[in-house]
């Protein structure tokens, strides 16, 4: 096992700056997701930590070596990535075995290994199987199990269940998180989607792109557990990226004493945490985001301190146990929740929808930061 440390990473095609001054580490064990919209350079990074692309900038150290100019091969790592490239011509055991006859380990070390792994994976009745004969969640345990008899330092994941469907990528999703757990190797694993991030990794880093806008000198936004960055964004992108539906963000305006913020037609107080942050603002204009959970129907909810926004239904989304309502306050969409057992209303209703006031999270317009 081994950690990860990032210090200034960057990363040049050319002229091309993709990845600039990454800073963060990955701790000995940890199950770390990296994700982003397509293009933030994830795979990139993924690649450089696997020795697969060079170094432009900065420091890279798996343990407390750096290896910069270490070769793939002595990095101590196997990568599973979203095809899984299994031989075609070769059963079930010779795929797992390959890495390990390449590098020529005794015949029953090899055999006792894949044995292990096969059973650790419930493959060991498909050993003798061609992957073309395999569905496609047991090509990809192949390939998880080709990484797991070499026994490494490290796991490297990209987006290895974006081939499958929707429900086997919920179970492959669970057992590689109870893979990992089990084997407690330090993981890093890429994706694009928000929820296998939330629900994979015991921290999360957010990227985004270096080029266009971005207001910080760097592709990570915001490197933490699922909660802290749920409860905590530390900025509007990372507020936007997580949680589904996304986050409402609403400009408004803080009044000029700075306890009150003016929202819509309506006035609501500053929520406690941001008591101090607002009190330098007072008077200026910030981004206010809530979440979809805290904006619901009066009858329905029962908070303390809640501001009333009427508003016209634009969109129903029913899901059964809720509903997502999508309605129009001047130029603007929010998005809500009703209790799908309620009575629902129909498009074009006018309906009134109570905001939770301390579930408030707000945003300096300019950086794009929270207030603090
Ligand atoms: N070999 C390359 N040459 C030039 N640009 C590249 C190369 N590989 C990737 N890029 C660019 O680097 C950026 C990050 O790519 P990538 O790491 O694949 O993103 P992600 O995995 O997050 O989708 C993209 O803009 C991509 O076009
Ligand atoms: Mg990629």
């Amino acid at each position: 096992m081994a950690s990860i440390l990032f210090e200034g990473l960057g990363k040049n095609y050319g002229e091309t700056e993709v990845i600039k001054n990454l800073s963060f580490s990955v701790n000995d064990g940890e199950f770390m997701v990296f994700v982003g919209p397509s293009g933030c350079g994830k795979s990139t990074v993924l690649r450089m930590i696997a020795g697969l692309e060079t170094i432009s900038a900065g420091q890279l150290s798996i343990g407390d070596r750096v290896v910069n100019d270490v070769h793939p091969k002595d990095r101590d790592i196997a990568m599973v990535f979203q095809s899984y490239a299994l031989y075609p011509h070769m059963n079930v055991y010779d795929n797992i075995a390959f890495g390990l006859k390449i590098r020529k380990l005794p015949e029953d070390d090899i055999r006792q290994r894949v044995k292990a792994a096969a059973e650790l994976l419930g493959l060991d009745q498909l050993l003798e199987r061609k992957p073309k004969a395999l569905s496609g969640g047991q090509r990809q345990r192949v390939a998880l199990g080709r990484a797991i008899v070499r026994n490494p330092s490290v796991f490297l994941f990209d987006e290895p269940l974006s081939n499958l469907d929707a429900e086997l990528r919920v179970q492959m999703r669970a057992e590689i998180s109870k893979l990992q757990r089990r084997l407690n190797t330090t993981t890093v694993y890429v994706t694009h989607d928000q929820v296998e991030a939330m629900t994979m990794g015991h921290r999360i880093a957010v990227m985004r792109p270096i080029s266009g806008h971005n207001p910080l000198d760097t592709n990570l936004m915001q490197c933490g557990t699922p909660m802290d960055l749920y409860d905590r964004p530390d900025n509007i992108f990372v507020a936007h990226f997580i949680g589904t539906p996304n986050m409402n963000i609403l400009p408004a305006m803080l009044s000029d004493d700075g306890t009150s913020i003016h929202l819509f037609d309506g006035q609501m107080p500053v929520s406690d945490e941001f008591r101090q942050a607002a009190l330098a603002m007072r008077g200026r204009k910030v981004m206010l985001g809530i979440r979809p959970e805290h904006i619901g129907a009066a009858h329905e909810v029962d908070w303390p301190l809640t501001q009333t926004v009427q508003g016209k239904v634009e969109m129903l989304e029913p899901l059964g146990h809720e509903a997502i309502l999508h309605f129009k306050v001047a130029d603007h969409i929010l998005v809500g929740r009703l209790h799908s057992h309620g009575r629902l209303p129909a498009i074009g209703d006018t309906v009134s929808m109570q905001l939770k006031c301390d579930a408030m999270h707000l945003f300096d317009p300019v950086t794009e930061q929270r207030l603090r």
